[in-house]
């Protein structure tokens, strides 16, 4: 169930409306359940996209939105027996009233009734490539509608991915408001973690208290599948395997983020297992912060969305030639882009219902422009791999500090300060 009004979700429909082509559908999916292994499902998780415009959690459901800003919505028919093995269905008629929508029908006559509800229409908008099966099906309405149709023009089908992504780049208050909560459960997590976290522990340990902290502070789910990486496997980017002892002396590198009413959170934080970082463990750590309050700094309404993606290149660079690290100019660094030897993901992405947020990055080649109300990760690292060609004292060395920033009229505000981020602030923490 939703925690939003369900007017927003109405309004949201509206609002796309008046974005579609005259006489055009929007067709969207919702998830789908899926298997485990045997008798077992992974947990359901509605797709964002549908969610963000009809606020259902359901599966096996699919919103026909028209140009005149008419809604449709196809779902499960209601059936108390499969009610009594898995929970509370709507069925399409206390859906439609629910959740305000004009019209709906039982899924199961989709196949039957969407061609004869489609014929005629100029443009089919889908968000072409996110569902093969859903795209298959939406080709095989359109063929039959089309050949209801002999005498007239086929419907032109259309990706709508830019159109819907645009719309969520801009979060409403109460999305900024849930967002907020989400991050403030994710800090305040990846406090009390660091605080008790102990040589000798295992990631799993630590993955462990994470999740617990998340769902003691009301978050259901975490967000994606948390890194906890000790030691040198910092440096794997993707790694998931939690399950190596931490030993003195070795940093920790934790990206975990939880979800809160399917709005998500993204923090990483790298600490020193024993609760005191060792020299060049601090030396790589500063760089670090200082290139993530730089690019905080490039963030500008008005600016390129890569404003702080190239900030980052440049403080990273700079910091890694002062520690030895990188020989040559500044301007040979980034021109020949050395820095990507130890610094090779990019500066953060958009963050909404998903951590990856489904919105562009640039449109016909020009760059998203930054602006109010939109909410990115900063999220600079440096790794320094076993087979770098640097003095032994700094290999396995992985850091990256990650925090979520809400765009302002007059620059940036971090929604993730609960979580300490300084080096003497984080030894204190850890050895109070
Ligand atoms: N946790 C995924 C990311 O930081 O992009
Ligand atoms: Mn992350
Ligand atoms: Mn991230």
């Amino acid at each position: 169930m939703t925690d939003l009004n369900i007017n927003i979700f109405e309004a949201r429909r509206a609002k796309v409306a008046s974005n579609m082509e005259e006489n055009s559908i929007l067709l969207l999916s919702s998830s789908h359940i899926v298997p485990r292994n045997n008798d077992t499902t992974f947990p359901f998780r509605q797709d964002s996209n549908f969610y963000y415009l009809t606020g259902l959690e359901e599966p096996n459901s699919v919103l026909m939105l028209k140009s005149d800003g008419s809604s449709t919505i196809f779902c499960r028919q209601k059936n108390p027996d499969l009610e009594k093995w898995d929970g509370f269905m709507w069925g399409f008629d206390e859906a439609t009233k629910h959740f305000k929508f004009n019209k709906g029908h039982d899924i199961s006559d989709i196949d039957k009734l969407l061609p004869a509800m489609i014929r005629g229409t100029s443009v089919l908008y889908s968000l072409v490539g996110k569902d093969k099966v859903f795209d298959a099906k939406v080709v095989n309405w359109v063929n039959s509608a089309n050949s209801m149709e002999r005498h007239q023009t086929n419907i032109d089908l259309k990706n709508f991915s830019n159109i819907l992504g645009l719309m969520r780049l801009i979060k409403e208050p109460e999305e900024i408001s849930l967002i907020r909560k989400s991050c403030e459960i994710a800090a305040v997590s990846h406090k009390e973690v660091m605080r008790k976290a102990k040589v000798g522990m295992t990631e799993f340990d630590l993955e462990t208290m994470y999740l617990n902290e998340f769902k003691l502070n009301g978050s259901r789910e975490p967000s994606y599948t948390p890194i906890v990486a000790g030691g040198s496997r910092a440096c794997i980017l993707h790694y998931v395997d939690n399950n190596q002892t931490i030993n003195d002396g070795d940093l920790v590198l934790v990206d975990a983020g939880c979800e809160f009413g399917l709005y998500a959170s993204d923090i990483t934080r790298t600490y020193p297992i024993n609760g005191k970082f060792s020299g060049e463990q601090k030396a790589v750590y500063e760089v670090v912060l200082e290139a993530h309050n730089a690019a905080c700094d490039a963030i500008k309404v008005g600016k390129s969305c890569i404003d702080p993606q190239r900030t980052s290149e440049k403080s990273l660079s700079q910091g890694l030639k002062d520690l030895g690290l990188l020989n040559g100019s500044l301007d040979e660094i980034l021109d020949k882009e050395l820095y990507k030897e130890f610094y090779y993901h990019k500066i953060g992405h958009w963050l909404g219902l998903d951590v990856h947020d489904d919105c562009p990055y640039s449109i016909n080649g020009e760059d998203i422009k930054l602006k109010e109300n939109m909410i990115m990760t900063i999220e600079p690292g440096i790794y320094i791999n076993e087979t770098a060609p640097v003095d032994d004292k700094w290999k396995g060395i992985g850091i990256r500090i990650e925090n979520d920033i809400l765009v302002t009229k007059d620059g940036f505000e971090n929604l993730t300060p609960q979580v300490p981020v300084e080096v003497d602030e984080i030894e204190q923490l850890m050895q109070g």
